[in-house]
């Protein structure tokens, strides 16, 4: 990979915009990230590989301050800071940065460098407290020990596993600065949907030299588990959680990583979903499995992340397994295990309502788990900021314990006694220049580790941070593209599932529409989801005639969800069937709203482009063109989502697409045939039948060739 300058170099091309004159920037490929901005005041080097020496090199290499910077780990423990806060005291000629411990300090350093970049330095004396909302603020990997990644979109995964443990990438290490720099501090490096191999002795070597560079940055190695590991590697004939030669396998495993990896976090895992094995083939529960392995990592402080994203074809209503199976589990898993639960029910769609399960489980530790990666946004061809999308989940209301029991207050521990807690969130990065495929969706890493740090910031303030750090700080620029930064999720949605649509994707790479799809199984089939026939259209969850998935909700949320008249518009077809010609609050049909949800969703972002271009003067060359020409093949995107729902969704509401809309520019049948040679349709029911392919799970190239041709109508010369 190449790596760049990390300050900019101001090019000698004036240009006059607007009446005043900007500089334009250097080009760049985007591989410096947030710190792009930070201008490097000396060459100094870290006097040795410590958290220390590091903390100290950062302020010498990057702070442009008057005042003097005092790194000081306290002597007395401050228990309001715990292990990972810190406190920015400034007076007059002096900023002491404080923490108990050395980490803390680093983090305190980046939080200068921080305000420093964005402005924000206080004018006068202050003291900035900050402390971490999560002890545990993890990055999950779906990268397999191919290179492949699993939903990834920016290139092949970090980890050169050929090359290890010899040669070393300094991706390396610069991606534990970035992650330290937002205060991730736990990394699962391999795919949930695990290869045994990476515990064997072989791998273990590498991912110790891996855990050996994080390690300084406060960087702790996770590892995804393969449940059968002790039939895959360990020789065994069973691996029930319950058999004494398990239980050993994984006491001799666990020390033997500890051996070589003193600080190891613990595990994450999959277990008995999506094919994967689990406790459950043995007659045994999660909590079995999951109590364990948390027994044996118990000694060495460490912990389990045990997800609770669990389905099973047969079932009537996906969105209400995972409750249906954790919530009868409440009270039996051990301290140190946490059930990592994604912040929908059913799988990461552009919205969804939380999932259940946050607001069931009093007695069980829960975490958090969002993607971070556009599997059903976009993948890395789309513009999303995603942090609206998860602050809405984490803002929504559980009300487990009263008012005011938000997934947030949950999922930080605010109700339980075990204090520990954690986020984590599933990486969009590879190996991309830019690594995370799309320039702008690096806003996404940033925006979930400062999420993790502190879940009250605004998408606002977060964006406003971000793009001032990696890109320009002059208000021309910053505030049209952060406003329209912060309208991007909602965009999405209109364009591609509006009004709790879902599920609704092609199938193959969870890439474009696909509504009009069955699978051989049930649930993974479009139109199981949106049910749209000559009655209507949308998922009925009701109690009375429905799945009855609104009555897993606490009240008020159930209710409100169940009544039609009260259901929030933004996720009216989630829970009910609507005929056509529902009145919507502002009066239209329901076949009206949807049309004009959907145009309103491409002619934004067809504004996107506008705005961008008027942004030029303000971004390097080689940036401003990668955004460009991604952001008009979003907005064709967004033709071709809308030709083929409302197309297909017409065959049955036989109903005219409003005037004040752009006419479809396809058929559809031309639409149902895009893609079509890798799409096999398969039989409902059972298992998949002999010969047909297995959906790909990393999207092939050809894939974004599927999209027909378009015109941008209010553009047409693009
Ligand atoms: C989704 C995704 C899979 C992934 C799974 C998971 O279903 O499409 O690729 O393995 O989530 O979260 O485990």
């Amino acid at each position: 990979m190449k790596s760049f300058k990390t300050f900019v170099i101001a090019s000698a091309l004036i240009l006059a915009v607007s009446g005043c004159k900007v500089e334009k920037p250097a080009d760049t490929d985007g591989h410096d990230l947030w710190f792009h901005n930070l201008e490097q005041v000396s060459d100094a080097t870290p006097a040795s590989y410590t958290t220390e020496a590091i903390a100290q090199n950062e302020i010498d290499r990057f702070w442009k301050g008057k005042a003097a910077v005092e790194i000081k780990v306290l002597d007395k423990q401050d228990d309001a800071l715990g292990r990972d806060g810190y406190r920015l005291v400034f007076s007059s000629g002096k900023v002491s940065v404080e923490a108990n411990t050395a980490i803390g300090t680093l983090y305190g350093v980046y939080g200068l460098l921080r305000l420093q970049q964005t402005d924000a330095l206080p004018k006068g004396s202050k003291t900035i407290t900050e402390v971490p909302a999560y002890e545990y603020r993890a990055f999950n990997h779906w990268d397999n020990l191919n290179r492949s990644v699993e939903r990834g979109y920016a290139g092949k995964s970090l980890w050169n596993w050929d090359e290890l443990p010899d040669k070393v990438s300094p991706v390396y290490q610069e991606y534990a600065r970035a992650n330290a720099s937002v205060g991730i501090n736990a990394t699962a490096i391999n795919n949930v949907n695990a290869n045994a191999q990476i515990l064997t002795p072989e791998y273990l070597q590498k991912v110790k030299v891996l855990a050996d560079i994080f390690r300084p940055y406060g960087l702790k190695v996770f590892l995804s588990l393969n449940f059968a590991a002790p039939k895959h590697i360990g020789g065994l004939d069973t691996s029930d959680p319950l058999d004494p030669k398990v239980v050993q396998f994984w006491k001799d495993k666990t020390a033997e990583i500890y051996a070589l990896i003193p600080d190891f976090g613990g595990y994450l895992v999959k277990a008995n979903s999506e094919g994967q094995s689990g406790p459950q083939d043995y007659g045994r529960t999660h909590a079995d499995g999951a109590n364990m392995l948390a027994d044996a990592l118990a000694p060495y402080g460490g912990v389990v992340f045990w997800r609770a994203f669990v389905y099973d074809a047969q079932a009537e209503d996906r969105a209400m397994q995972a409750s249906d199976e954790f919530v009868p589990l409440d009270g039996q898993f051990r301290d140190n295990v946490l059930v990592q639960v994604k912040n929908g029910p059913i799988d990461f769609q552009p919205r969804e309502p939380i999932s259940p399960l946050f607001g069931q489980a009093p007695k069980t530790n829960l975490m958090l788990e969002v993607q971070i990666t556009q599997e059903y946004l976009g993948h890395s061809k789309h513009m999303v900021y995603l942090h609206p999308l998860w602050k809405e989940c984490l803002d929504t209301d559980t009300y487990e314990f009263g008012k005011g029991s938000t997934v947030a207050a949950v999922t930080e521990g605010k109700y339980r006694d075990n204090k520990l807690s954690a986020i984590s969130g599933v990486t969009n990065i590879g190996d991309d220049a830019n690594w995370c495929g799309h320039q702008m969706a690096q806003i996404n890493w940033y925006a979930y580790g400062r999420m993790a740090w502190n879940p009250d910031l605004s998408s606002d303030e977060i964006a406003d941070e971000w793009l001032r750090q990696t890109f320009s700080s002059d208000p021309k620029f910053l505030k049209p593209v952060k406003d329209m930064l912060n309208r991007s999720r909602e965009v999405n949605v209109s364009y591609e599932m509006p009004l709790g649509l879902h599920h609704i994707m092609a199938s193959n790479a969870h890439f474009g529409p696909g509504p009009w799809e069955t699978s051989y199984r049930k649930d993974w089939s479009p139109q199981f989801y949106h049910k749209a026939g000559p009655d209507g259209v949308g998922f009925d969850r009701t109690v009375a005639t429905g799945s009855g998935a609104t009555a897993q909700y606490n009240e008020p949320l159930a209710s409100t969800y169940d009544n039609i008249e009260t259901c929030p518009e933004n996720l009216l077809l989630w829970f009910h069937h609507v005929p056509w010609d529902y009145k919507m609050k502002d009066g239209q049909t329901l076949w009206n709203e949807l049309c004009h949800t959907y145009q309103k969703g491409i002619e934004a972002a067809e504004e996107y482009v506008r705005i961008w271009e008027k942004a030029e003067p303000y971004v390097d060359n080689q940036r401003y063109q990668e955004v460009r020409t991604k952001l008009i093949r979003q907005a064709k995107d967004a033709m071709w989502w809308r030709d083929a729902v409302i197309l297909y969704f017409q065959t049955f509401s036989n109903m005219p697409i409003p005037d004040d809309c752009y006419p479809a520019q396809h058929t559809l049948e031309e639409l149902q045939q895009v893609g079509v040679f890798r799409r096999p349709q398969m039989p409902q029911g059972g298992a998949r039948p002999q010969g047909t392919p297995q959906m790909p799970r990393q999207p092939r190239p050809e894939i974004y060739d599927m999209l027909p041709d378009y015109t941008l109508p209010s553009m047409p010369e693009l």
